[in-house]
């Protein structure tokens, strides 16, 4: 085994998004796209001697042969030792453990999240830091600067390694250890839920459930805590089989692509809760008989009922949303008199806030809730906790909503995504809604009336940090409110995503249907972006 030093040229399109680099699969395959990647990642982490990395991803077409590379070059590049999930699986929130437990100086993850899989679809990496979380911008942007002007690779001259079998073997001047993917995670959730309790309703029946893993990486987390510790029914999980291409599927899970979950919730017999994670586990969604709970109420609930969970009763220390994000939460802190931060979409922004124990949960409407117990969204973590909840409170998960409507009131919410948009058209739009910003104040619009439109500034309140530009804020007199804001995930065309929520308090108006309620709003939006003239588009391509 020896080290290489592999002259390549420098790829131009680079940029980390959102979150990672996340390309087509085809681009991956360019020679040296990966490792021109990793090596600008090893660059940008200096000396990387004697260290300990994590490496795993979500099983995605690409994983097992990126992983090989991955771990070639790391062993050229002076890492002392690397932790594997076995057959190269972690879940992201797994990853994110799995870092902070070892005290690692970070970590790769392989995953385009709940982007389909296969060879004619998506790949990514991101690099975490080592708090687990996402490495911030000031990294991802020397990683890209870097990417720019590489000329040169490390990787070792050495065989594929086995990734099936657990246990440790040398590479190089490095130690691979492959390790089981789900027993850390697992130990890190049965300290936060009272899984005695839990198992004791699943056991006696009065707690069911239908975990959808979408043929993603969950199903083996899932169906070893909920169906093996926790004693749910056998086949409570479904998809449990994480596939290269997700069976086909779209491993989202929305009431679009996770729609054989929510015609079981809303069938004849539907289980007391119904759950759904994405590609790579840090996304859920909450469903109960004959309900669907959103992202942003699910948030809220979670923060008005965390003292009676075990890992949090102790109470919160703030909390934090991403803009876009519905502001149920921000009555819930009100009531508590805790903080609630206002964040750009991406989990990054979070990870400053839960190191510097400002907030104690946080999340995004995109199906993203989690807490400082990682530095990632966590897609089981949310389903555990409101199994403990559904179990302690003994009511269904629709009456657990009310009751939070009843006592907070309801902010109905709803986001409108217009996919594969021409790049330019997309930048003409948000530069129409950019022109408009400055007139926008005072202007009405039937019953709304605008009081506030800008484009979102931050200012990180830990290191003084400054994101510009992350999304145009419409809000109006009544506290309804709409933005607009560019996806930094897509890897096709642009995508235009519109968020428009109404704050409603009158209990006797919370059961309108969620589209209907927000029907004036939406087409307020739709005139100040005139999207459906300017994209030619009839209709979103999909409404969450
Ligand atoms: C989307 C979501 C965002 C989330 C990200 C990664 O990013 O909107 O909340 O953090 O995926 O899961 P976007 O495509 O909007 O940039
Ligand atoms: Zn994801």
């Amino acid at each position: 085994m020896s080290v290489e030093i592999r002259s390549t040229k420098p790829f131009p399109d680079q940029k980390p998004g959102t979150s990672g680099l996340r390309k087509k699969v085809k681009a991956f395959l360019q020679e040296n796209y990966l490792e021109n990647f990793v090596q600008s990642v090893f660059d940008t982490l200096g000396d990387a001697g004697g260290a300990t990395l994590v490496l795993g991803g979500d099983g995605r077409y690409f994983n097992r042969q990126a992983i090989q590379v991955i771990l070639r070059m790391a062993a050229a590049n002076g890492v002392g030792r690397m932790l594997v999930g076995q057959g190269g699986l972690l879940s992201t929130p797994a990853a994110s453990c799995v870092i902070r437990k070892y005290k690692a100086l970070g970590g790769f993850v392989l995953s385009a999240s709940h982007n389909p899989g296969g060879p004619d679809e998506d790949f990514g990496i991101k690099f975490n830091v080592a708090n687990g979380g996402p490495a911030p911008e000031s990294f991802t942007n020397r990683v890209y600067e870097r990417s720019r002007a590489i000329d040169a690779y490390r990787i070792l001259t050495a065989p594929d390694l086995d990734l099936d079998t657990l246990g440790s073997c040398q590479v190089g001047g490095m130690t691979v250890e492959v390790i089981d993917p789900v027993a850390d995670y697992a130990e890190l959730m049965e300290h936060l839920f009272d899984f005695g309790l839990i198992r004791s309703g699943f056991r006696s029946g009065a707690l069911t459930l239908r975990f959808d893993a979408m043929h993603a990486i969950t199903g083996p987390y899932a169906k070893r805590i909920l169906e093996g510790t926790l004693s749910a029914a056998p086949g409570s999980v479904v998809n449990a089989v994480p596939l290269e291409d997700f069976g086909g599927g779209h491993p989202d899970p929305n009431l679009v692509h996770a729609h054989e979950l929510a015609a079981a919730m809303y069938s004849g017999r539907p289980p007391t809760l119904g759950a759904a994670s994405d590609g790579d586990g840090d996304r859920n969604m909450i469903m109960g008989a004959n309900c669907f709970v959103t992202p942003s109420d699910s948030l809220a609930i979670l923060a008005a009922n965390a003292h009676l969970v075990p890992g949090y009763k102790d109470g919160l220390r703030g909390v934090a949303r991403s803009m876009p994000t519905g502001r149920a939460v921000d009555r819930v802190a009100a009531a508590m008199g805790i903080e609630c931060y206002e964040t750009p979409t991406g989990w990054k922004f979070f990870g400053n806030l839960l190191d510097a124990r400002k907030i104690t949960l946080c999340g995004e409407e995109s199906f993203g809730t989690g807490s400082d117990h990682v530095r990632e969204k966590d897609g089981l973590w949310a389903v555990l906790f409101w199994l403990n909840l559904v179990a302690l409170r003994k009511q269904s998960v629709a009456a657990i909503v009310a009751d939070h409507w009843r006592r907070f009131g309801r902010d109905y919410y709803s986001r409108h995504d217009y996919e594969g948009i021409e790049v330019s058209v997309a930048e003409g739009i948000m530069a129409r809604l950019q022109d408009l910003l400055a007139e926008l104040p005072g202007r009405s619009f039937g019953e709304y009336r605008v009081a506030l439109a800008d484009d979102f500034r931050y200012v990180d309140p830990v290191d003084g940090s400054v994101s510009e530009h992350q999304g145009i804020r419409i809000g109006f007199e009544n506290s309804s409110r709409i933005v607009f804001r560019l996806s930094g995930t897509g890897t096709e065309g642009a995508t235009l995503r519109i968020y428009v929520e109404r704050y409603e308090r009158d209990p006797s108006q919370h059961d309108l249907p969620t589209q209907e309620a927000l029907a004036e709003l939406i087409s307020i939006a739709e005139e100040l972006c005139q999207v459906k003239q300017r994209a030619g588009m009839a209709q979103p391509s999909v409404i969450t």
